[in-house]
């Protein structure tokens, strides 16, 4: 069947199923929800040129020794496909924004302009920085402001991204295209032979969905069905660009993923049922590479793969999400290496796994949903509550549970976790990493353990939410503080 005839099909049919029901699991097979009258643009046809983010690694502070970054968050137009033009927003440029590749140690000054013309604020997600100069609801950026963060990198090598998160409008201004890829290096992967030369054999794979009109254009607006099912668009946009083609040597590559998404659950894969290894997600290196044939990520997760296409020079490959059928990119194994890699058997030796005998108690979020409205713990967003309160160092286990028939995840700000148990049983080797986020099907239940480590400052609480952006700005939010 023709794919665009199938979309176009399954998304009237799910948005006639909408009228009566606002069920459904969001991630069964075609559009999951989508209430677009519009067929996907996306072709199985790859002519544009794959777009790798600038790298920007900062200018060295002669005084203070400091890591300088200057920030712009800007409007701007774009033309994605078509002669459609799009009001967007980016950083630095007109959609998206740098890489900003930083050092463990290193202490960073990060000058944000705001010329959004709108209120804003810029976090830092999986980063550690102390809770003032996290970027959550509370460090507002008023238009025409500019706000120092500074702070130190102190977290292990990892793939970590940068968003705005002001309360309320999070979904619109990511959508429109400000989002952001924030890598931290440290010496253990350095130590490593893995693909690290970026824009070479290790690329960053933004992977978003836009509810495109058919010449190319598309702006944010959300139906009450759409907030309740998170806006989900017909088109995949891979670092901003729909249906592009990478060019790659023969040799092992990594891809830095990262579901960029205000709302979709993507279950990755490749053509041909070409392998790849998992080699870190959120908070870095896995102890192992673990050996897959497709992955799933929700909003706000990251994953690091390496595919080995040493054997493969003259073949294309096609990057897909199977829960669309839609091909999101191509790989053209078009280059003779120069270079080997061989990612090795042990990655990881530093991982110290936290152990339930050393929790001292559970702390229970439930994620529901009902009248239309959306929760944790029976409970919305009010920015002049604290939700929680966290005794510093404290081992705890987080007993996460989605009581609903919708699909939801859950992050936290200032602290990762490791997966104890999922519905019950082990986690699955995929996800046996340091995580700041993680999926909750619908009814489902994840136990996660964590230890919170650093303190909250005064009127700066983290965060913890769905990063169903459409959730979160509807109160699936809450806060906490570290004592
Ligand atoms: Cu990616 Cu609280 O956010
Ligand atoms: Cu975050
Ligand atoms: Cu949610």
């Amino acid at each position: 069947m023709d794919r665009r005839l199938f979309l176009k099909t399954s998304a009237t049919g799910l948005a006639g199923l909408a009228i009566t029901s606002c069920g459904g699991s969001g991630n069964g097979g075609g559009m999951g929800g989508s209430s677009s009258a519009n067929p996907s643009l996306n072709t199985g046809v790859f002519t544009r040129a794959f777009n790798t983010p600038p790298e920007l690694v900062g200018t060295v502070d002669l005084v203070t020794g400091n890591k300088v970054f200057n920030l712009n968050m800007q409007t701007g137009t774009k033309q994605f496909t078509g002669q459609g033009t799009t009001q967007t927003m980016g950083i630095n440029g007109n959609f998206l924004a740098p890489t900003l590749r930083v050092t463990k140690g290193d202490v960073l000054n990060l000058n944000v302009t705001n010329q959004l013309g709108q209120e804003t604020t810029l976090h830092w997600h999986g980063m550690r920085p102390p809770s003032d100069m996290d970027g959550g609801p509370h460090q507002k950026i008023l238009h025409g402001a500019t706000w120092n963060a500074a702070y130190t990198v102190n977290q292990r090598a990892s793939t970590n991204w940068y968003h705005p998160h002001p309360h309320g409008t999070t979904a619109a201004q990511v959508y429109a295209g400000l989002a952001g890829m924030m890598i931290v290096d440290d010496a253990e992967t350095a130590a490593l032979d893995l693909p690290k030369t970026y824009d070479t054999d290790d690329f960053p794979v933004i992977v978003q969905d836009r509810d495109m009109n058919a010449d190319g254009s598309f702006a944010y607006s959300v139906t009450r069905m759409e907030t309740m099912q998170g806006k989900k668009g017909n088109t995949m946009l891979v670092n901003g660009v729909v249906d592009p083609v990478l060019d790659v040597p023969a040799k092992e590559v990594r891809f830095r993923l990262l579901n960029g998404s205000n709302s979709r659950i993507y279950n990755f894969n490749l053509s041909g049922g070409l392998g790849f290894k998992l080699i870190a997600n959120e908070q870095g290196l896995l102890a192992a590479p673990v050996s897959l044939t497709s992955i799933t990520m929700s909003p706000g997760e990251r994953a690091e793969i390496v595919v080995d296409l040493t054997a493969q020079l003259g073949n294309r490959f096609t990057f897909n999400d199977s829960n669309t059928g839609i091909a999101l990119f191509q790989l053209n194994v078009n280059q003779a290496a120069t270079v080997a890699t061989t990612t090795p058997a042990i990655l990881s030796t530093t991982l110290v796994p936290l152990l339930r005998s050393q929790a001292v108690r559970t702390r229970q979020f439930i994620l529901s949903m009902g009248q239309g409205n959306v929760y944790i713990n029976n409970k919305q967003m009010n920015m002049a509550v604290i939700d929680e309160v966290m005794t510093l160092n404290q081992i705890e286990i987080l007993d996460i549970q989605n009581t609903s028939n919708m699909d939801h995840n859950f992050h936290i700000h200032g602290a990762h976790f490791q997966l104890l148990t999922r519905n019950g049983a082990a986690p699955k080797a995929f996800e046996a990493g340091l995580k700041d986020t993680v999926y909750l099907p619908p009814n489902s239940r994840v136990e996660a353990i964590i230890q919170f480590k650093q303190a909250t400052i005064a009127n700066a609480p983290y965060m913890y939410h769905c990063h169903i952006l459409e959730h979160e700005d509807a109160g699936m939010m809450g806060q906490f503080t570290v004592v």
